[in-house]
């Protein structure tokens, strides 16, 4: 065998082993390790409770009737009253968990988590869900954001405040009880390019950089804290009325994310949606990352377009 075929053997074989280290954790965390092994995670081992954050509506919701199926007592917490009262008793007919529920806006300041403390205090919560997040009304250039002091301190407050506040609040509890988990709600505009949607992006990257550490510090101490980084999901925040192939319902959603408990601690959730981040990261390293910039400007403009037309009508 001469020198060159000999270095050209070589460098096919680490190719292919290259390939083999990245594709065979991908496909047991994304797709093989939810459908087969998954949920590893018992969450009613975890604590008696579990506390959710936006649990009105959308992907919240469906994390509370999940967990509440599952046999865990759950708290909801979200800002309208009569909503909250609601879904609890839609939660306490369809299973025989207790809930309790605490109306606050996580927009307001500091105060409310005083209120959420006393609300909580004395339960065993062995699950905590940060779902609650706000975004744009539409996708928009951050100078032209209407109402933008105003939007923009609430996105913060509402999507990195709630989030820190609340592990501050419950993660004591788990330290000493030397269990818990922690699901906090990020998005894929995290980690794919979201121009149009730069602040509400910037704050998902927020969550997910935070969970990762969070689970480093404290995985050692029995808390693992999971990353959810959803792709579309059809609710009234991505204003997306049916279900399709790439956009679940939020039951259907969360049914899948849950598998992902104890696989994976960080996910997009949802298969489809690991399809879609793969196929950015593909086309940011064979086209490099500004075409893969430019191609989610086009697509944002496209629904800021239709967005801007249907708010005229
Ligand atoms: N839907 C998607 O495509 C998608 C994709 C990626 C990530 N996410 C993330 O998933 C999470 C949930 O989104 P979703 O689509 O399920 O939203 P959603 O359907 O609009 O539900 C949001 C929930 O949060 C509550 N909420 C909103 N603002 C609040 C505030 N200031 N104070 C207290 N509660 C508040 C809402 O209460 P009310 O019922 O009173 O409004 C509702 O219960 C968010 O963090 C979002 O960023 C969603």
């Amino acid at each position: 065998m001469s020198v060159c075929s000999c270095i050209s053997t070589t460098c096919v074989v680490i190719v292919i082993l290259q390939i083999i280290k990245t594709l065979v954790p991908w496909l047991y965390k994304n797709l093989l390790g939810p459908k087969f092994f998954g949920p590893k995670i018992d969450v009613r081992r975890m604590g008696q409770w579990a506390v959710i954050t936006g649990a009105t509506d959308g992907i919240g919701k469906a994390y509370a009737k999940a967990l509440a199926k599952k046999g865990v007592n759950v708290v909801l917490i979200s800002r309208s009253k009569d909503k909250l009262e609601k879904v609890a008793e839609e939660i306490k007919s369809a299973s025989s968990a207790q809930v309790k529920i605490i109306d606050v806006d996580f927009t307001q300041g500091p105060e409310i988590y005083d209120k959420i403390e006393k609300g909580i205090a004395g339960l065993e919560v062995g699950t905590l869900v940060n779902n609650v997040g706000m975004s744009y009304a539409n996708p928009e250039f951050f100078l032209s954001i209407q109402d933008r002091d105003k939007l923009l301190r609430d996105i913060i407050e509402c999507n990195i405040h709630s989030v820190t506040h609340m592990c501050k609040l419950v993660m004591p509890g788990m330290v000493e009880r030397k269990k818990g988990v922690i699901i906090n709600i990020s998005s894929l505009s995290a980690v794919v390019p979201s121009p149009l949607l730069s602040v509400y992006g910037a704050t998902k990257a927020f969550v997910d950089k935070f969970s990762v550490d969070l689970n480093t510090e404290y995985s050692s101490q029995g808390i693992i804290v999971q990353s959810v980084l959803p792709g579309y999901v059809a609710t009234n925040m991505s204003k997306i009325r049916k279900e399709t192939f790439l956009a679940p319902n939020s039951d259907n959603y969360v049914a899948s994310a849950l598998t992902t408990l104890g696989i994976t601690t960080r996910t997009t959730g949802f298969f489809p949606h690991s399809l879609m981040k793969l196929t950015v990261d593909i086309i940011k390293a064979v086209a490099c990352e500004p075409a893969a910039n430019k191609l989610s400007l086009k697509t944002m403009l496209n629904i800021r377009k239709k967005a801007l037309r249907k708010k005229a009508q």
